[in-house]
Formats: C-alpha cells, structure tokens, sequence
C-alpha cells in the first residue's frame, strides 16, 4: 500500500477528461488499494483517480471513513443511468482545499459500472451517497464542485488561491 499524492487546484490535470478503462490489468486492484487507502488517511468520504494524476475512469467512495466502520467501495467506469429529485448539500474536496460550499445535484442517482473484480455492478444513491457519486464521477469529467457554484463565489475562491500561490510561506 501507498499513500498517493492528491492534485490540488489549479492544478491543470483536474479539468481534463479521463479515458474509460479497457482492461482490468494487474496493476489496477493496486491503485485501486492505493486510492483508498489515501482516501482514508487524507480523509475524505470519496476520491477519483484525477485526483491522482491518473486520467482513468476509476473512483472510490466510503461514506462511514471511520475505523471501525470502513466499507469501500470502488467503481469503474460508472455512469449515471438515472437521476431524480433535487438535493443541495454542503461540499468539499481533497483537491480543493479550505472551502466548502453548498451545490444543488440529483436527490437520488443510479450508476452503473464495474466492481473491482470487473463484475457489472448497479448502485442506487440517496442523501449524502448521491451526492458523492456526482461529485466523484464530475471530477473523472474534468469537472469540480466550484464549477457548479455561482460565477462570483468562484472568483472569489480563485481569488483566495492565487493570493495564497504568491506567498507560500503563509
Ligand atoms: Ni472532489
């Protein structure tokens, strides 16, 4: 297991289009490991490979990152098949550090993808689950939580970032 370095913003790599995987290689149950386990320790409830560089269509959620209650879950190329009803819950990203903000997304979504073992899997989300998945599957689109926001909260935000990127020491 490894801890996996997390792309923040603005870093380029976070808005670019991840490619669907082709085929379940040795070397992806290893990521998949790597990402939860960076997940964990970040911590977070959810992560997408972009957030490590790796522009493949693979995430990985836990809503109850807690020790004793652990139960990660991993989805490959997942795709929102359904969506329902109307939601807005307060937000925020490992990649985006520092803020929070609410975005009004579906209510209930079902996706659908493979399982670590490449098996297809269904997964039906509601409340915080739900909102989890947009957000992850967002990301492998290139897309984060503050495109969502409105366009002066976002300047604001970005504002904030490059006032930050110039002076480091603080
Ligand atoms: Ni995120």
């Amino acid at each position: 297991m490894a801890f996996l370095e997390i792309c923040k913003y603005p870093d380029p790599v976070l808005q670019k289009k991840a490619k669907p995987v082709q085929d379940i290689d040795a070397s992806l149950p290893k990521l998949i490991e790597d990402m939860i386990e960076t997940m964990y320790q970040a911590p977070g409830i959810g992560l997408a490979a972009t957030q490590v560089g790796k522009l493949i269509r693979v995430i990985v959620f836990d809503q109850n990152p807690r020790e004793e209650g652990r139960n990660p879950s991993c989805l490959i190329n997942p795709e929102i098949i359904e969506g329902e009803g109307e939601q807005t819950l307060e937000e925020g990203c490992l990649s985006v550090p520092e803020y929070f903000s609410e975005v009004k997304r579906k209510a209930k979504v079902t996706v659908r993808g493979l399982n670590a073992k490449g098996k297809p899997v269904e997964i039906c989300g509601e409340g915080v689950l739900a909102t989890v998945l947009q957000h992850e599957i967002d990301h492998l689109d290139g897309i984060l939580f503050i495109d969502h926001i409105s366009a002066l909260k976002r300047a604001l935000y970005k504002k904030r970032v490059q006032k930050k990127l110039k002076k480091p020491e603080e």
